[in-house]
Parts: structure tokens; sequence; C-alpha cells
């Protein structure tokens, strides 16, 4: 079994993929060996390690590993000692592996597992999705339900599951005008969420033109706006002067956070995605005198990725709609050029039946 190859792509921090053979790997106790279907590219890659090795803690990425934390695919053989799962099963990962026994971990939330020893995240300190297979424990896979494909998979392991939960920490619903700041990938999966659940008017902004298109061409926005200094009087005349009931910032940045709080009306609710950056606001005059609530919100819960994908199929949405570019792994660099220069929706290298 482990003379079969295979190649793997890792990113050294300069801008580049470099691809690398792997051993396929055996499965060991409570393991699950699983061919990759689909493998999307997420903001934070960017970010933390195809610019510059960056992240730290679940976001330090161990250089020589295979990347992608977003995978999803078929399990092809599983290890000693399962429980659950069975060969052939479609699953999605949940990114992290935590120790299974902090309180975190009990929670569901293994994104915040504290053990330093036993928190290793797919595709940062452990080997990732960015390679026709990978080796995942079986207590971290997510059935995949039929109605859905790889593609529309591979998003819930990051991007989904974490708006999924920012949303539920907010509530949205038919009252509810939304303000989403930001459109990548994060941003339109927020539009497409807040859509299936009921929100009367979602008005998204972006810097990049190509997004605000993508937003309204896939009929995600009511109303698309380019992030500029008189954003939040554009948002309050699209509410009849009163700003929106929730705001969700996807873009991480500072000008942008604070639209999403400014224009918030009384007793509003605001949750931050977007990670990393600053932001500067008046407490009084933006917050507390206006009754107002602010989140943060990282990753989610295994049920509540459990819910979302249940969910998913209910409300007949499909998540690889956002998926404006599809490529093989031997064209992987392009993907994340493609990724980093913004000019796209959600990016996925797939193989076999996602090759379309
Ligand atoms: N909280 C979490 O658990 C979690 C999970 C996944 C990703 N993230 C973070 O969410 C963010 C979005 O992820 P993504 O994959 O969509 O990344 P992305 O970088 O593709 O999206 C960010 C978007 O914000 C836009 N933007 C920049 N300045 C802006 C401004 N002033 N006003 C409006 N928009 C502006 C950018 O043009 C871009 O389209 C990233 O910061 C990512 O790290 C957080
Ligand atoms: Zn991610
Ligand atoms: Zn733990």
């Amino acid at each position: 079994m482990s003379e079969r190859k295979m190649t793997g792509a890792t990113l050294p921090g300069n801008s580049t993929v470099e691809l690398k053979e792997f051993d396929v790997p055996t499965p060991g106790h409570g393991e699950v060996l699983i061919r990759t279907k689909s493998s999307t590219i997420c903001g934070s890659d960017i970010r933390c390690i195809y610019n510059e090795h960056l992240g730290k803690g679940p976001e330090g990425y161990i250089p020589g590993m295979v990347a992608g934390h977003e995978p999803c695919g078929q399990i092809e053989e599983v290890g000693p000692g399962c429980r659950r799962f069975k060969t052939g099963d479609r699953v999605v990962l949940y990114h992290i592996s935590g120790c299974g026994v902090c309180n975190d971990c009990r929670r569901g939330y293994m994104i915040s597992c504290t053990s330093e020893k036993y928190r290793r995240a797919y595709g940062w300190q452990r080997n990732g999705g960015m390679a026709p297979y990978m080796i995942a424990e079986e207590k971290d896979c997510v059935m995949l339900p039929d109605e859905l494909s790889y593609t529309d998979g591979a998003q819930v392991a990051c991007g989904f599951g974490t708006v999924y939960e920012g949303l539920e920490k907010i509530g949205i619903c038919g009252n509810d005008a939304v303000l989403i700041t930001g459109l990548g990938p994060v941003g339109l999966a927020t539009a497409m969420l807040c859509k299936a659940m009921g929100a009367q008017k979602i008005i998204g902004t972006d810097v990049i033109e190509e997004r605000l298109k993508i937003a309204k061409d896939l009929n995600l926005c009511d109303e698309v706006l380019m992030a500029g200094p008189n954003n939040v009087e554009e948002v309050k005349a699209l509410t009849g002067g009163m700003g929106v009931e929730r705001a969700i910032d996807c873009s991480a940045n500072a000008k942008a956070r604070e639209v999403a709080i400014q224009a918030t009306r009384k007793w509003g609710k605001i949750v931050f995605l977007g990670e990393g950056g600053d932001v500067a606001f008046k407490p009084s005059e933006d917050m507390i005198h206006d009754q107002k609530t602010l989140y943060g919100s990282w990753v989610t819960s295994i049920w509540k990725m459990e819910e979302l994908v249940e969910r998913i199929v209910r409300w007949g949405i499909r998540p690889e709609d956002l998926v404006t570019h599809r490529f093989e792994l031997k064209d992987v660099s392009e993907a994340y050029s493609l990724m980093a220069s913004g000019k796209c929706g959600k990016v996925a290298v797939v193989f076999d039946e996602e090759v379309k």
C-alpha cells in the first residue's frame, strides 16, 4: 500500500505552490483514507500561508504539509477501530482535528482545542486536501447528503460552516435588512445563507468590481455598493434612513468594519468574521447609546456542520454555485494565484467526477 505515490501541493510562503511527491498513506486506528474529490481555497490560506507564513496556533502552517483545509471526498479505506463510517461514504471534514477531551472539543469546537499536542488542522499542521488522498480521523468526518456534490461539501468544511455559525449567533429572519461588508467567498456564502434564512433585503460592499458583479449576477445581493466613504449614508438611504438590522463583516478591513457597525440601526446585531487587521470605533456613539451587540465568531462546531448540510438540502441551495473556477491539481499554482488576485468567486481544485 505504502509504495503507492501521489503528488501533493505545498505552500513555501512566497506566493508560489510547490508540488511534491508523497506516499499514499495507510489509515491507522480510528482513521480513514479519503479519496479527495474537491478542495477549495480559503482567504485564510492566502493571508496566512501562500503570501507568507504568518499564522500561529491553529493557523501556524508547518512547511512541507499538503495544503488545503476545505476538503471533501469519498472514503476508500477504513482503519481498525472505526465505529460509524465505511468505505464508499461521501464525507466533508471538520477542518481541525482536536484532542477530543478538552472542554472546547467536548462542545464540538475543535477549532479552539486547547491541547498543543493533539490539535492539528488539516492543511496546516497535518496533510490536507490538495492531494488525491488524505488521512482523516473518523471523528472529524461529517456525512455528505446524496443531494450535494463534493464541491458543495468542500465549502461547508470552512466557509459555509463559519458563516452559519456567525448567522446563528446574530439570528437572521424575514424582518431583517442585512449588510455584508466584503464579498469574497465568505461574504458570498453569507449572502446565500441570509437569503435562504429569509432576509428581506441584502446589501453587499466590496472594493473589487468583479466581486460586486458576481453577487449581483448570482442574485445573492439586492444592492451592491463600491466600498467608499459614503457607505453608511448609502446603506441608510436603502433602509428608510434607519440602517440594517444585521451586519456581517467578511472583509477584515478596518473601514468596512466601521461601516458594518455604523450602518446598523438601534438594537441591531453585528458579527465579525473577517480575520486579522484592526478597527476603531466610538463605544458610546457607535454601540452603547444605540443598544447594539457585536459578536466575534470563529469557525463552527461539528454538530452545527451536520445541521448545516441537512438545512442546505432543505433550502435547495447549492454552495458550488459560488465556485467560478475549477482547476485540476496539475494547475494548482494558477488556482492559488487567481484566489490571491481576488478576481473570482470561490476557487476549487477538483478530482475525478468533479472535473467539469
Ligand atoms: N471567522 C472565521 O472563522 C473565519 C473563517 C474563514 C475565513 N475567515 C476570514 O474571513 C475573511 C473573508 O474570507 P474570504 O475567503 O472571503 O477572503 P477574501 O480575502 O477573498 O475576501 C475579503 C473581501 O473583502 C474585500 N474588501 C477589502 N476591503 C474592503 C472594504 N473596505 N470594504 C468592503 N470590502 C472590502 C476584498 O476585496 C475581498 O473581496 C478573511 O479575513 C478570512 O481570513 C474567517
Ligand atoms: Zn478557512
Ligand atoms: Zn481538545
